[in-house]
């Protein structure tokens, strides 16, 4: 690889861009041109557009139920359209009474981010993005309940949770990190999962310093540190009910992208 290509996946590895391609601080991890250097293709290419046959959820039986996904974290909702696509195994051209069936939400704390992602939405009828804090916990609890009443569920089919994690335990701690597993646990039967390992959260802290802004409230306190995706996972099978199903590899950047499903003994509803 030329030295410049090098130095800038170096650069973009973590998500921690620099300044040029970043004109504000993102605290949250709300990069504004977040696709322009982590294209959905990078983790797509990992995940088996069968995905949703092999736990189980058909999308085209006739006879099948509705397939609800959840998008947490969506940014401006790229990977939200690709990953439906992707597990819908169609393109928009195709018959709309298919698609009918596979339904996905995207959430995020960005209302502008939110924003972009419903004005270029592909699939409005199947597609619903809103603005939403995850981390406070009777919010996440009515809007999602709300969405999900509308089909008669209590818990979505899949939850995807990419690139999120550092930046609810960055800005909200421990106990976060963990209530966030915890929520996404209790209202998914399975969960894909991508969590930034621990030298993201310095290169992190990094570039807040460069940028002369305040430090993260809990970098330095954080106890949750080392194995980050071997501690969420330590957490889903301890605490939720969950239990590693697959792995699907790590991505360009470095980092698992992990599938848990419920224990089945755990389920038991529609
Ligand atoms: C690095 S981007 C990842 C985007 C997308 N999940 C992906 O992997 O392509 C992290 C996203 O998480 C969002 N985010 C961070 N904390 C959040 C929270 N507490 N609730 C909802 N979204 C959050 C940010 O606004 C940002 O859009």
């Amino acid at each position: 690889m030329a030295a410049a290509a090098m130095a800038a996946a170096a650069m973009a590895d973590c998500e921690v861009t620099d300044e040029s391609n970043d004109p504000g601080a993102a605290p949250f991890g709300n990069f504004i041109n977040y696709y322009a250097f982590n294209p959905p293709e990078n983790r797509m290419s990992l995940i088996p557009s069968t995905l949703l046959q092999d736990i189980g959820y058909s999308v085209e039986s006739s006879v099948s139920d509705t397939v609800l996904l959840l998008d947490v974290g969506c940014n401006s909702g790229d990977l939200s359209v690709a990953l439906f696509t992707h597990l819908q195994g169609r393109r928009a051209s195709d018959d709309a009474a298919e698609s009918r069936k596979l339904h996905l939400l995207g959430v995020d704390l960005d209302e502008d981010l939110i924003l972009r992602a419903e004005q270029s939405n592909p699939f409005p009828e199947n597609i619903s993005f809103i603005p939403l804090d995850i981390t406070h916990d009777l919010d996440s609890r009515t809007q999602l309940e709300n969405y999900l009443a509308r089909f008669g569920r209590s818990r979505f089919h899949l939850c995807a949770c990419l690139a999120v994690t550092m930046w609810v335990h960055l800005n909200h701690g421990d106990a976060a990190l963990l209530d966030l597993l915890t929520r996404l646990a209790s209202f998914s039967d399975h969960l894909l999962l991508e969590a930034q390992p621990w030298k993201c959260y310095r290169s992190a802290a990094r570039r807040l310093r460069k940028l002369g802004r305040r430090d993260f409230d809990h970098f330095k306190t954080l106890e949750i540190r080392g194995d980050i995706t071997e501690r969420a996972k330590e957490h889903l099978e301890r605490s939720c009910g969950m239990e590693l199903l697959r792995s699907f590899g790590s991505t360009v950047w470095d980092r698992k992208l992990l599938l848990f499903g419920k224990r089945k003994m755990m389920r038991g509803e529609i």
